[in-house]
């Protein structure tokens, strides 16, 4: 039997639903707050991911699916969506008028060739936001609120929002030759990875998750020392304006994020389930300078974040979020009962009329008796059978189930429509 790829997970029946309502809860969100939807390709030129997410970065060194195309290009399966929406900005010419920010919204499939464990995927999906042409702790905080807010309106109660500063160029560059020097003493009894890290980048050694690294790691310089008075002051006008918004947040000096692109404030979302379960961070991201620069647009910044869907998904399912909400609306409205052969051709087209009409209609076109038809309503969750026998084509009439109450009644056939919206629409 051929089976999914290892890392990768079919999303299928209820559990699509769930995926289908947590996307829209968020885009819903999203669009409150003035954002606009991006939808840009799966497959993008390498080099879109080695200049922004950056050489130096896991994802660009390890986990990247890469291939050369049959023109002998590289191409990469997109590991995240932040490098591509900018990249499609900068293409589409977004900047000339010089209205900043412009803002998108995103969702969809990302690919990353990770060890798969709980929470981690090889295909997974992610939604997010780029606000993107200010610099400003005012859109930075509004970024970060909007995203407190989504995973609120999904029901999440005790969200723990890590935040910490990458301060300004000059902070970093002062951050990175302390590191280095930090560093240099205890590279011998450091994993390979780290030796390559401390030539491309030390900031990416305070990621490394290599158990006997960790002590070092962890009596390394912190960032919060070396912050120039300006990275200083940018990181506390945020703070402020998420405590006057009510956003709760423990700063995290170690949190430096894995990506390249980053400085000033990033921030990571993280959620224990009651069972104990914790499929590491349900989102994560911060602001950047030089990424819209170096895909060849204008020298503006921005701040954006991206959520995993498998992972808010997963922490529901655990914590029972979904129990309290609708998911009905996905359900079927009407299941048609033909009795007999010769009623199948008018059920189908019957059908026909009432989803033109918005009902959500299945109708049994296998002649069956009708105890195995009620039980294909049932199992399709079917909130009314519609019962067409000759009797009630001749007459003009139909016979109605209500499936939760259990209660039958014969309707005329010009009395249906408003029959249905009366039962249907006074349940939604
Ligand atoms: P990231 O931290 O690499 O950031 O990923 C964002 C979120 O995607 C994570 O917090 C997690 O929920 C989910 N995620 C990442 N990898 C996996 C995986 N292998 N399996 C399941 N879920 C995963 C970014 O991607 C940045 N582009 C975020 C950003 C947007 N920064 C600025 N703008």
């Amino acid at each position: 039997m051929i089976t999914v790829l290892k890392g990768t997970h079919d999303v299928i029946l209820d559990e699509a639903s769930k995926y289908t309502y947590v996307e829209q809860v968020l885009i819903r969100v999203a669009e409150t707050y003035g954002f606009k939807e991006f939808r840009t390709p799966i497959i993008e030129a390498s080099n879109l991911f080695t200049r922004s997410v950056g050489d130096s970065s896991d994802i660009v060194r390890k986990e990247m699916y890469t291939f050369l195309d049959k023109g002998e290009r590289s191409i990469t399966l997109r590991p995240e969506l932040t490098a591509g929406v900018v990249r499609s900005m900068v293409n589409n010419k977004l900047f000339i008028e010089q209205d900043y920010p412009k803002k998108a919204y995103y969702v969809g499939p990302c690919f990353r060739y990770e060890r798969p464990q709980q929470g981690r995927y090889r295909q997974f999906n992610q939604f997010g936001v780029e606000c993107v042409g200010v610099n400003n702790s005012y859109r930075d905080s509004e970024v970060i609120i909007l995203a407190y807010n989504a995973l609120k309106m999904l029901g999440f109660k005790d969200i723990t929002l890590k935040i910490n500063t990458l301060g300004d160029e000059e902070s970093r560059l002062n951050y990175k030759t302390v590191l280095k020097e930090y560093f240099k003493e205890h590279l011998n009894s450091m994993c390979p990875d780290c030796h390559e890290r401390y030539n491309l980048n030390p900031l990416r050694i305070l990621d490394c998750k290599v158990h006997e690294d960790q002590e070092i790691v962890k009596n390394a310089p912190k960032m919060s020392n070396f912050l120039t008075e300006n990275a200083k002051k940018a990181f506390e006008e945020v703070k402020a304006i998420l405590t006057e918004n009510g956003v709760k947040y423990d700063v995290d000096d170690s949190l430096v994020r894995g990506l390249d692109y980053y400085s000033g404030v990033v921030f990571e979302f993280h959620y224990t389930s009651k069972q104990g379960k914790n499929y590491g961070a349900i989102g994560a991201g911060g602001h950047y300078n030089k990424l819209v620069k170096e895909l060849e647009g204008p020298d503006i910044e921005g701040i954006g974040f991206a959520m995993g869907i498998e992972r808010l998904v997963s922490v529901m399912n655990d914590d029972n979020l979904f129990d309290e909400i609708d998911l009905e609306d996905t359900m079927l409205d009407v299941y048609i009962l033909p009795i007999g052969e010769e009623n199948i051709a008018y059920s189908l087209s019957f059908a026909n009329k009432l989803r033109s009409l918005g009902y959500a209609t299945e109708v049994c076109l296998e002649n069956k008796g009708m105890s195995q038809m009620f039980k294909k309503a049932e199992r399709r969750r079917a909130k009314l059978a519609l019962i067409l026998g000759e009797n009630e084509i001749k007459n003009g009439e139909v016979v109605v189930k209500n499936l939760a109450l259990k209660e039958q009644e014969t309707i005329k056939m010009e009395d249906l429509v408003e029959y249905l919206d009366e039962i249907l629409i006074k349940e939604e």
